[in-house]
């Protein structure tokens, strides 16, 4: 056995079973009863009231055996706005006559196949009256408000007196940046399968937070938690949007319960894109000012960004801007502008992903105000402790990320003036950016089971979206309990499992291990006494204690990129990209890495190619389909793209040492990408994404495109 397990590449423990297709995912389960299937109908209209169903052709058609609207769906929980916990509250489908947004669920229709519900589902003749509703974002500032349900301190934040050292700068930036709609996609669709057993409910659902769903589902059907279990073993991708539960989930339980069968109801991809939750479209003001020797005496961060109406959701795109570089006088804010479209949620690094897009692209700008390499700037503004909670840095490695990247990626070979290194027809540029995102800690449990064999069962309701969950749990265990990897079967996913924070906010592989590893030492503990091997079983649990609150915790990294515009189109080319972090102790190479790259080539995504776009007429999401949505595709990404990971432990952020690698690769990483276009071209782009049209805009009409 190699001296450490945790932190090897080793290959996933699962992948077999998902390449063989042995792993089942929510859709592909297999009921005990006789399946049937259900297709959802959403509202037409953006804001208004159902006036009238007409079911009875639908009713009518063949293999239907029921059409479910708000005129006969069963009682339910009332819905509630968010308080404690977002995910765990009740979902109520087809309720009332009111509706909230274009794509919301007016009807369900069950039948013997998929193909005879989808074609009963465009029989259902569902009258509204349309009322006039507010879609458009580009009034965001005249609609903006305080958020309701978050704290003001996570709101707003004030450390010195900003426009006393705004005003003392020699060189400032004031700018404002927007950042679009971004639709969930992930490969494998919201899913669920809902099969009754008398007064209990079993369903399989495609969801990232198994404990919240189980509360979820019990309070909205109000019903015993007892009597529901959720199981949730593979996920085709979570990155945000399965953190709610969704429609598919509840009217698969009510339909089951009705027709006492099993029930499937999988979202469509076009109706994921107003059924499931988007990232809310941003405007963020920054402003940043100087002394001549590119200190900061200032920085403001202030976000508008998009919240459904019927139900609040504040993008923190400010959150880390209070720690990312030192500065007197501060200033954060967030205001939302709540808007008739579908519910904006978490996607990955909520805030962060486009708070940066913006304060990075504002530190390139301020760079280039005081002719000073970027890097240098972030270098001469590296904070000894956190600038606005003044409590020391657990760890804080963002200067060795910068320095060792630009070495690696040959930073000083970056021309100083924009548009002067050419290739052919292309202007070739380099660009970078700062990394940096909090790191999150919850309780967690785990329990631990060894047989005579000394084979060990590690279960949790933890739940692997894709990212290696399964993996990192079998490596830590098999080196706590000195047994081979192979020895190690991890059970997650069901709600019968020991209670974990689930799959989100970058917090499952710290919470999730600490818990593990109380479990390992409870068991060694066991057979140290003599009580084994054979049949042996502890439990552990882990909650994030002093040290959380006494340290500034965070992850860090620096991004560089490559491209290259062509001259006359506007076309951008990424050529090369690197990533180098530091989350803390690795607990596995490769499972990180690929987490790293993913959120990488999300970044370049956000810079170059993705959003969603309203019909501010109707409030649809009008390109909703992966034709009309771009993301990149392997022609976008070069093979040089990579990730590297610093040499790191973190004992205040777990015992382990790990921090949350999840998200930390899309921050900084678009912003990156936007700043070499800019030493590319000399165009600046402050509205993502960077399309040609844009940069050609700025070659035609270089003043209007600066300025915006
Ligand atoms: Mo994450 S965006 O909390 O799944």
């Amino acid at each position: 056995m190699p001296d450490s397990v945790i932190g090897q590449p080793l290959d996933r423990v699962d992948g077999k079973a998902k390449v063989t297709g042995a792993a089942r995912y929510a859709g592909d389960t297999q009921a005990t009863g006789r399946l049937a299937f259900g297709v959802i109908v959403t509202s037409t209209i953006g804001q208004g009231t159902i006036s009238g169903t007409d079911t009875a052709a639908a009713k009518r058609a063949p293999g239907v055996l029921m059409v479910m609207t708000h005129e006969n769906a069963p009682r339910q929980a009332a819905f509630k706005h968010a308080g404690e916990d977002r995910h765990a509250r009740p979902k109520p489908q087809l309720t009332e006559r009111v509706v909230h947004h274009h794509g919301e669920p007016v009807a369900l229709v069950v039948a013997e196949t998929f193909e005879q519900a989808n074609a009963a589902a465009r029989m259902v003749k569902v009258s509204c009256k349309a009322e006039p509703g507010l879609y458009d974002f580009n009034d965001a500032k005249r609609l903006a408000r305080t958020p309701r349900e978050i704290e003001e301190s996570k709101a707003h934040s004030k450390v010195g007196d900003f426009d006393k050292g705004f005003a003392q700068g020699a060189v400032k930036i004031d700018a404002t940046y927007s950042t679009p709609y971004q639709n969930h996609n992930p490969m494998e669709p919201p899913a669920s399968v809902a099969e009754w057993s008398g007064e209990k409910l079993t369903i399989h659902s495609a969801v990232q937070l198994v404990h919240s769903a189980h509360q979820s589902i019990a309070d909205t059907l109000k019903i015993p938690p007892r009597n529901v279990e959720v199981v949730s073993e593979y996920i085709g991708g979570g990155f945000g949007g399965k953190l709610p539960v969704y429609a598919d989930a509840i009217l698969a339980a009510l339909a089951a319960r009705e027709l006492k069968r099993p029930v499937k109801v999988v979202m469509t991809r076009q109706q994921m894109f107003e059924m499931a939750a988007h990232r809310a479209a941003t405007l963020q003001r920054v402003r940043l000012a100087a002394d001549g020797e590119g200190k900061l005496t200032a920085i403001a961060h202030e976000v508008w960004s998009q919240s459904a109406r019927m139900d609040e959701y504040t993008e923190s795109a400010a959150s880390s801007t209070r720690a990312i570089y030192a500065a007197p006088n501060r200033l954060t804010r967030h205001l939302i502008v709540p808007l008739d479209l579908p519910v904006a949620d978490s996607m990955r690094a909520p805030g962060d992903a486009v708070g940066q897009l913006a304060v990075e692209q504002a530190m390139d700008e301020l760079a280039d105000k005081l002719n000073l390499d970027p890097l240098e700037l972030r270098l001469r503004n590296e904070p000894a402790e956190d600038p606005e909670k003044n409590i020391p840095f657990s760890t804080r490695s963002l200067v060795a990320c910068l320095k060792d990247g630009a070495e690696r990626f040959g930073w000083s070979h970056r021309a100083r003036t924009p548009g002067t290194m050419k290739d052919g027809q292309w202007l070739v540029g380099m660009g970078m950016a700062t990394a940096i995102r909090p790191n999150f800690r919850r309780p967690a449990s785990a329990r631990v089971h060894m047989d005579e064999r000394r084979h060990l069962t590690v279960e949790m309701d933890m739940t692997d979206v894709g990212t290696g969950s399964y993996t990192i749990f079998a490596q830590v265990a098999a080196e706590l309990l000195e047994v081979p990897v192979e020895d190690v079967t991890v059970q997650l996913g069901h709600s019968g499992y020991p209670k974990t924070p689930g799959s989100g906010g970058s917090f499952g592989a710290a919470s999730c291990t600490s818990a593990l590893r109380e479990a390992c030492i409870a068991l060694k503990a066991k057979l140290d006494a003599g009580q084994g091997p054979g049949n042996l079983s502890a439990e552990g649990k882990s909650e994030p204690g002093d040290e959380y609150k006494k340290f500034s915790q965070y992850s860090y990294g620096a991004n560089f990129a490559e491209v290259a515009v062509d001259a006359t189109t506007g076309e951008v080319r990424l050529r090369r990209m690197l990533g180098v972090f530091d989350a803390g102790r690795i607990l596995n190479a490769k499972t990180a890495r690929s987490q790293l790259i993913g959120g990488m080539i999300w970044g370049v995504s956000s810079a170059l190619h993705e959003a969603g776009i309203v019909d501010p007429r109707f409030g649809s999401f009008v390109n909703n389909d992966l034709a009309g949505y771009h993301v990149p595709v392997h022609a976008d990404i070069p093979a040089s793209l990579d990730a590297v990971m610093l040499a790191g432990f973190d004992d205040k952020s777990s015992p382990l040492g790990s921090k949350g690698v999840g998200e930390l690769g899309i921050c900084g990483a678009g912003a990156a990408i936007a700043n070499a276009v800019f030493n590319a071209c000399g165009v600046r782009v402050r509205d993502y994404p960077i399309t040609p049209d844009k940069i050609l805009n700025g070659f035609l009409r270089p003043n209007l495109a600066q300025q915006r």
